[in-house]
């Protein structure tokens, strides 16, 4: 049987261009992206990125990079991979990395499943899906990343003891991600409490995403998994 989700469907939704880009951040795509940017082909991992084995977390759709710079700031000694389609979004994350001096980011400008298959199994500590594109409608669920195929991919990217973070403003996300993570055995949810799910853990710094919500009055429910 076919999975009809983003991992076969193999085509990127949602848009990538958004405003022109100002002067400054032009040339931030220019000069220092390449210098950061994952190779487009070929294996990679901790070596080929940073130059040694550190432990590696991956965001999927960093937007602005508010999260990715964050967590990089606060690990240094770790290395961070990055991927988002949305060009400003890539180049509001490089003025993080240039503004705070970061030196364990990688970016891809595009999708990241395309990255995350060509690293090695079991070589992340950590995987981010912080407020993904919801898609509400039920007759678009298959290109929702929490599905299968994105999933599967994770897990098998994760290194054991590993952790999954996903970030949702949607309530029919919400609901899905619930379901679809219930039926895994691959996947532990770290929640024991409540208050494990409404409440912003820590180290876990707000999204531009997350910040909409709350300024809307909506709720925002955060999932920690570990891998099994
Ligand atoms: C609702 S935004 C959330 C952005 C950010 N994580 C936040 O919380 O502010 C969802 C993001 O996922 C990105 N996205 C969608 N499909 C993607 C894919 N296949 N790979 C990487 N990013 C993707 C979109 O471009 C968009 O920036």
């Amino acid at each position: 049987m076919t999975v009809r989700d983003p991992t076969t469907l193999r085509r990127l939704y949602g848009r990538s261009k958004g405003r022109p880009l100002r002067v400054g951040q032009a040339e931030l795509i220019e000069r220092l992206l390449p210098q950061l940017s994952v190779p487009d082909e070929g294996p990679i991992d901790g070596r080929t990125l940073f130059g040694d084995r550190r432990p590696l977390h991956f965001e999927i759709g960093f937007g602005g990079g508010e999260h990715l710079a964050y967590r990089a700031d606060l690990l240094p000694d770790h290395g961070f991979i990055g991927a988002e389609p949305f060009l400003n979004g890539v180049a509001a994350a490089l003025m993080h990395v240039r503004d705070r001096h970061l030196a364990n980011v990688r970016l891809h400008h595009g999708d990241a499943l395309q990255v995350l298959e060509r690293l090695p199994d079991s070589s992340l500590r950590f995987v981010y899906l912080l407020h993904p594109d919801p898609w509400p409608k039920a007759r678009h669920a298959k290109r929702r990343m929490i599905n299968p195929g994105p999933l599967d991919l994770i897990a098998s990217k994760l290194e054991p003891g590993g952790e999954f973070r996903l970030g949702t403003d949607d309530p029919v996300y919400c609901r899905w991600a619930m379901m679809v993570m219930s039926r895994r055995t691959d996947f532990e949810w770290l929640a024991e409490t409540p208050g494990d799910f409404l409440v912003r853990p820590g180290g876990w710094p707000e999204t531009r995403y997350e910040a909409k919500a709350r300024r809307e009055g909506r709720e925002v429910w955060y999932f920690r998994y570990r891998r099994a």
